[in-house]
């Protein structure tokens, strides 16, 4: 059994357009772009608008609308650097990184950071970013064993010393890494996210993840990864929290929100789309039970290639609100969003979203005899210069 935090406010998250081409692989108007300038000043953006993280993505060649692509970590440290409050979390490959070297670095980052630094742990689709790096290609479920063993190296080479792991991917002895990571209450070591679907997937995240991440899914489809990862947690005693992507279109009208989904699809670059369609095939639909990611997306689905369309952050910034506390109800505890134009469109769900999905929430809280605490919410600041930038940019 889950049990719904309704004392704690949802988090929200959004995707770091560190790759080229924007959140949607359609030719739309997208006034997105990948380079540092833009990403600094939508990083301080968010942190001023409510948003508490930023997750980075990791693509090393380019993929169906991603030519050009920034690093994730060394990116994620840049954002974190222009930054005061925002965590940012580095998307992070077992079959790419040295569990070690990566501990290394990030608490490194944390450092710099005070204690903002974490990761994403992604398990890996796309075949031929290993395979022409002469790097091993698992099995997908073989690649989810030695995911797990990367975590558990991770945590304890970040909260150990003379840490020790004979795995059978990774065989760490007597290691201590000084210094540790930042102190921060509440926080045992810098989180570790992890993103998948796949039944492999939801076990590994509840036995080893602090926080699970799933691509876009409606409520009764999330409610299944939630019971998935719950029943692997419990057995190992563990408690992860729940993020959810979202692709928001929130417009002043339903009408003009559905009329832009629809000229996002129309114009999806097609080509783009059907080669993604195929290149996912070595996810969900390649496991003995065929579930999990992109499993049984359609075309539309894969226009925003994390799913994002079917979570339904899509009308006016009321029905949004009325939706995200919904998925509140089941057990999510974070939002992972994206847009068409980010910078403006962060800033706006900030000012429009986000103050109506806390009177909900507080609402929801009294309903239940139980109060939101108010004082976990992340400050919002004066949008400083990074609105001034924006601008004078226009
Ligand atoms: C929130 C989220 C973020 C992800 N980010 C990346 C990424 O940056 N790079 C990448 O190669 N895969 C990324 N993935 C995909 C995973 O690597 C993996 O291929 C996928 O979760 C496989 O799903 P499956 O277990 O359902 O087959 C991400 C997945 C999720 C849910």
């Amino acid at each position: 059994m889950t049990t719904i935090d309704l004392r704690t406010p949802l988090k929200f998250a959004y995707w770091v357009p560190n790759v080229s081409g924007g959140l949607v692989v359609s030719t739309i108007e997208q006034r997105t772009s990948w380079d540092f300038e833009y990403n600094k000043t939508l990083a301080r953006i968010a942190e001023d608008s409510g948003f508490e993280y930023a997750l980075t993505q990791t693509r090393y060649a380019a993929s169906y609308g991603a030519d050009k692509q920034h690093e994730a970590t060394s990116f994620s440290l840049a954002l974190l650097l222009a930054t005061e409050r925002l965590k940012v979390i580095s998307a992070v490959h077992p079959g790419m990184w040295h569990p070690g070297v990566l501990a290394k670095f990030i608490i490194t980052a944390d450092h710099l950071s005070g204690g903002r630094a974490a990761v994403n742990v992604v398990s890996g689709w796309l075949k031929d970013e290993f395979v022409n790096f002469g790097l091993p290609w698992l099995e997908h479920d073989e690649r989810y064993v030695r995911t797990e063993e990367f975590i558990r190296v991770l945590r304890g080479l970040w909260t150990e010393e003379d840490f020790s792991f004979p795995g059978k991917y990774y065989d760490i002895k007597n290691f201590t890494l000084n210094p540790p990571p930042i102190d921060v209450p509440g926080r045992p070591h810098p989180e570790i996210f992890f993103g998948g679907n796949s039944t492999a997937a939801q076990a590994a995240a509840g036995r080893t993840a602090d926080w699970y991440f799933s691509n876009g899914r409606d409520i009764e489809g999330f409610k299944e990864n939630i019971a998935g990862v719950t029943r692997a947690a419990a057995e190992a005693g563990r408690a992860p929290r729940f993020g959810l992507n979202g692709f928001v279109i929130a417009r002043e009208s339903e009408k003009e929100a559905r009329e832009t989904l629809r000229e996002i699809v129309a114009k999806a670059h097609r080509p783009a789309v059907e080669g993604f369609a195929s290149a996912v095939k070595e996810a969900g639909q390649s496991t003995k039970d065929g579930k999990g990611m992109w499993a049984d997306s359609t075309f539309e689905d894969l226009v925003q290639y994390n799913d994002g369309f079917r979570t339904q952050l899509i009308g006016t910034p009321e029905q949004i609100a009325e939706r995200i506390v919904e998925y509140k109800k089941i057990g999510v505890n974070l939002f992972l969003t994206c847009y068409l134009h980010f910078q403006e469109e962060v800033e706006a769900f900030g000012r429009d979203v986000l103050p109506i999905v806390r009177e909900l929430e507080a609402d929801l809280a009294r309903k239940n005899g139980t109060e939101l605490d108010t004082g976990l919410l992340p400050p919002i600041g004066a949008a400083r210069d990074a609105r001034h930038s924006l601008a004078t940019a226009r």
